[in-house]
């Protein structure tokens, strides 16, 4: 294990360029049958990854959980759901990723337990409680509805965040932080190199408890089933967030720390004195459309330590949120940037979401369909019943792609490739409307988000590019690297 040290307090080591590959361990590769993904199955897929080309692997919690929310309702964080496997098998599966080269990191949720985890009964001031009988202000939680509930043993309300099931912690309670300071050193001790942290625009809340305002315009980022705008003044952000950040670094040492916030990138500053990086959620959220994907970019590059994502288990797939015309223009942006680069697990096969036959009250299982490796039964995610229909994207399955240059994942493995080679800042360019262009040393990358083809700023020798594009023309859709 590294052990903490005082100078990583304030001054993160890692300025990493990682391109991380998101696992939904339920949905990636299941070895015993039972329907659902589990921790020996992502070991005997790490080729896959290997072969992508990624650096590291993040896992969404594998922790026992009444699956409230998808895994991110945790009732025990220093144990394997046995879903999932054995603690042997967590080791085995981070010893078979550092022989691969893979960084493991692992998900860790602060802001809110499970309330079937044994600390809401035993440690109830470890929570947030209302002192009257019933809501203590106009919180609202991320799904819509109050963010407050009461609890059926004690007959008292407490706060919560997200779903009724995920009680939210007091991290003004020192005990805490100081529990999970024990958690992260547990798995550091395993081997981890770090955590992708959730929900930490939520760690701390006003002291007070006092309402949020009504909100004076709309939400910077969309929200998810929020009835009522408010501006989350009180409930998220708050101003000395600092303080519970600061003792997460302590505890994690010089490990890996990949911030999530639900914040426009001017408000990451706080956060990424701490962390590593922090998710910039704006470009995800920008509508595919020149300006807004412009200024995404200028916003992030502004502040620093991004952490870029196009996708994940919570939002819409890349081919539904981009159309599928867009999907490798995306794809090059989102692994041409500089900064930390997150690739959910079967964009690089060109996924689209799936039926929304899943158990999600807010509909993101359609976003959490199982891998489709080959084309045998199952697609070979499972030999049993699959939690979720496995769907084939149209380019096929996983193996099929492997030996097709033209396909998707050959496009991802390319541009992983290239990657390596980029170097420098962002210089965003001037460019013709629907083209978004910016330089990163002697390299210019351009994107045509428009309906019409466009010609790319001038450049002299082309190194990658999607179908249909060049020097000379931008076909819709289309995007190209070159040097220039
Ligand atoms: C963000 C996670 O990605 C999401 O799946 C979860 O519902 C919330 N945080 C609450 O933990």
């Amino acid at each position: 294990m590294r052990p903490p040290t005082a100078s990583s307090a304030a001054e993160p080591s890692n300025s990493p360029e990682l391109v991380v590959y998101q696992i939904y361990p339920r949905s990636f590769q299941d070895s015993d049958g039972d329907g659902a993904g589990d921790l020996n199955g992502i070991t005997a897929r790490l080729d896959h990854i290997v072969g992508l080309g990624a650096d590291a692997i993040w896992l969404s919690p594998i922790y026992p959980s009444p699956w409230a929310d998808g895994g991110y309702d945790v009732a025990d964080y220093e144990a394997v759901d046995p879903s999932f496997g054995t603690l042997g098998d967590a080791d085995a599966l981070i010893a078979a990723a550092h022989q691969s080269g893979l960084k493991v990191l692992f998900d860790i949720v602060p802001c809110h337990t499970s309330i079937e985890h044994p600390w809401f009964r035993e440690h109830p001031d470890w929570y947030i409680w209302s002192d009257r009988d019933g809501p203590q202000n106009n919180w609202r939680s991320a799904f819509g509805g109050s963010a407050w509930s009461r609890d059926p043993v004690s007959g008292r309300w407490y706060l919560h965040s997200f779903y009724p099931e995920q009680a939210d912690l007091n991290w003004r309670n020192p005990e805490v932080p100081r529990a999970f300071a024990n958690v992260l050193r547990f798995w550091l001790d395993r081997g981890v190199d770090g955590f992708r942290i959730d929900a930490l625009d939520r760690i701390l809340k006003d002291p007070e408890l006092r309402d949020d305002p009504p909100a004076s315009g709309p939400p910077p980022l969309p929200e998810l089933g929020l009835a009522e705008p408010l501006d989350f003044r009180h409930s998220r952000n708050a101003p000395d967030v600092g303080v519970a950040l600061a003792q997460l670094r302590a505890a994690a040492g010089d490990a890996l720390l990949v911030g999530e916030g639900y914040l426009v990138s001017d408000r990451l500053a706080p956060y990424l004195e701490y962390l590593d990086a922090c998710f910039s959620f704006e470009l995800l959220h920008a509508p595919w459309e020149a300006d807004a994907v412009g200024a995404a970019i200028a916003a992030a590059t502004r502040v620093g330590k991004a952490a870029w994502v196009l996708s994940n288990h919570d939002f819409a797939r890349l081919p539904n949120r981009v159309g599928p015309e867009n999907v490798r223009a995306a794809a090059l942006l989102l692994l041409t940037l500089p900064g930390m680069a997150f690739v959910y697990q079967g964009d690089e096969l060109g996924m689209a979401d799936g039926p929304d036959e899943g158990h999600d009250r807010a509909g993101r299982d359609r976003h959490r369909h199982p891998m489709p490796w080959d084309r045998s039964p199952n697609a070979g995610f499972t030999t049993g019943e699959p939690w979720l229909e496995v769907v084939i994207p149209p380019e096929g399955p996983a193996d099929a792609q492997a030996e097709n240059e033209g396909s998707m994942l050959a496009w991802y493995r390319d541009l992983l490739g290239l990657r390596r080679d980029l170097q420098g800042d962002v210089e965003m360019l001037g460019a013709a409307p629907g083209v978004v262009a910016f330089r990163r040393g002697s390299h210019l990358i351009a994107l045509n988000l428009g309906d019409a083809p466009e010609a790319p700023p001038p450049a002299h020798e082309l190194v990658l590019s999607t179908p249909a594009s060049n020097l000379v023309a931008l076909a819709p859709g289309g995007a190209i690297v070159a040097l220039g």
